[in-house]
């Protein structure tokens, strides 16, 4: 067959716009699914085999080809024509061009509708895989580093005021959590993208004996789909797998932003490695986190992806549509970005160290004994909302003087309430705080240590 023409198309004219044809194509980009797609087909044929569609030696010349075909393109010695507008038919064509009528049979009870679907739910399969390979390396990243700290205190924010001691291992671990939940999630997705829509052909299935259970089976799919109209129209699983990579985004931007702004010289909690850090062209002095930045300025792209897939999913008429074509645009930036910044974050939380002493040093600035002392107040017989009162009037006080609620006389203390004991400068010191607390799930050196253990279990079990 000659270059920029389709030897088997006979409905059309033939006539054919350059700007059309670069229009349409998808195969500057779906070539990546070259792999997917040939083991579909081998399956597919070994399928056609099965059924009495293709002979043994017919099926032999078929996947040869095939299998040769998928060298060339891995070696970069396949010469893509953009005439073929997509992957499907670029193999195809060559297929053909290599064994004549043999190959025209692979098509049989095929429509490229089921077979894209096909494909890109077995490239999913991969990256999900990856994917969670990538949140588990970043996870022993974040484990090891809290472990070097499981007993240090820092203060923790909400609303970025202080709020309460913690010990920075408790801190680290909170992102472990939360990748966690995105592992959770992407595993849950892959249920929903292990199914297999080969067999459903254009929209109806087909008329001839395909047995969908043999390829299913062969490519490792779960189950196959039941209802062929939806089968080829279906793209939830781009949307679910977006959503997925949208959050790992959201939780990689909120990492970013914290260590940017302990990396602060104003906060002064941590440092990364010189290896992630950029200079300035102008200014000496500067040690920029410029990576960090771009991990957090990644999550637009991140976002924007789940947002075109659910807007070209909108207002499809029934079943498949050429919209669909960019679904995998959106679906591949998103893996892309996403891909990047978990291993750069993991690189990052690698070559991070917390300044222990200058953190402690700080930890008498903004009352974070304060909620302490309430409930102490709790243990002493007081309601808590009355100990809440106690306390933020005596935190006003020492506001105004400039001292520490540690700095005040125990006759002072109880004159602001009378159950206050000579226990009470326990309570006032953060390093003893965060010792005292009791409940499951805090942020003491206890519960640190505890799930530190579960996670290395856990993450080696892996
Ligand atoms: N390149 C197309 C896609 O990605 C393949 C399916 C084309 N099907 C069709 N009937 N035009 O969706």
């Amino acid at each position: 067959m000659a270059k920029g023409e389709k030897s088997w198309e006979k409905r059309l004219s033939g006539k054919s716009d350059p700007k059309a044809v670069a229009f349409v194509e998808s195969l500057s980009y779906d070539r990546r699914l070259y792999a997917h797609d040939i083991a579909g087909s081998i399956a597919h044929a070994r399928m056609l085999a099965g059924e009495g569609l293709l002979t043994s030696d017919e099926f032999d010349q078929i996947a040869d080809a095939l299998r040769r075909i998928s060298e060339e393109i891995t070696a970069g010695r396949f010469a893509f024509d953009p005439v073929h507008e997509d992957i499907h038919m670029a193999i195809e064509a060559a297929l053909v061009e290599r064994t004549g009528d043999v190959g025209r049979k692979l098509h049989t009870g095929r429509s490229r509708n089921d077979q894209v679907a096909t494909d890109l739910r077995l490239w999913m399969r991969e990256e999900i895989d990856r994917m969670c390979g990538r949140l588990g390396d970043l996870q022993r990243a974040l484990v090891d580093l809290a472990g070097r700290y499981a007993e240090a205190i820092m203060p923790a924010y909400t609303h970025l005021q202080r709020a309460q001691p913690v010990t920075i291992g408790a801190y680290v671990l909170s992102f472990v959590e939360a990748f966690e939940r995105d592992r959770g999630r992407l595993r849950d997705t892959r249920r929903r993208v292990n199914i297999c829509p080969l067999g459903s052909g254009a929209v109806a299935g087909s008329t001839l004996p395909l047995d969908r259970h043999s390829t299913a089976r062969e490519l490792g799919f779960d189950d196959i789909t039941h209802n062929s109209l939806d089968a080829v129209a279906d793209r939830d699983f781009c949307a679910e797998f977006l959503f997925d990579a949208a959050l790992i985004a959201a939780h990689l931007s909120r990492l970013a932003e914290d260590w940017i702004i302990y990396g602060s010289n104003e906060f002064g909690f941590l440092t990364i490695d010189d290896a992630y850090c950029t200079s300035s062209s102008m200014m000496p002095q500067k040690r920029n986190f410029d990576l960090l930045e771009l991990i957090r300025g990644k999550t637009g792209s991140a976002y924007g992806a789940l947002v075109a897939m659910l807007t070209l999913l909108k207002a499809q008429p029934s079943t498949y549509n050429r919209d669909l074509q960019e679904d995998k645009i959106h679906v591949f930036a998103a893996a892309d970005v996403v891909a990047a910044s978990l291993e750069m974050t993991a690189a990052i939380v690698g070559g991070t160290e917390f300044h222990v002493d200058r953190i402690a040093a700080g930890m008498s600035q903004g009352y974070l004994e304060a909620t302490a002392l309430a409930e102490y107040l709790v243990s002493k017989g007081v309601p808590f909302r009355t100990a809440h009162g106690v306390v933020g009037s005596l935190v006003a006080e020492c506001e105004k003087t400039n001292q520490r609620l540690a700095d005040l006389p125990l006759e002072r203390l109880q004159a602001a309430c009378a159950a206050v004991g000579a226990d009470v400068y326990e309570t006032l010191d953060p390093a003893t705080v965060v010792r005292r607390y009791r409940t499951e799930g805090a942020a003491g050196p206890r519960q640190t240590t505890e799930r530190l253990a579960f996670w290395r279990r856990e993450l080696d079990a892996r």
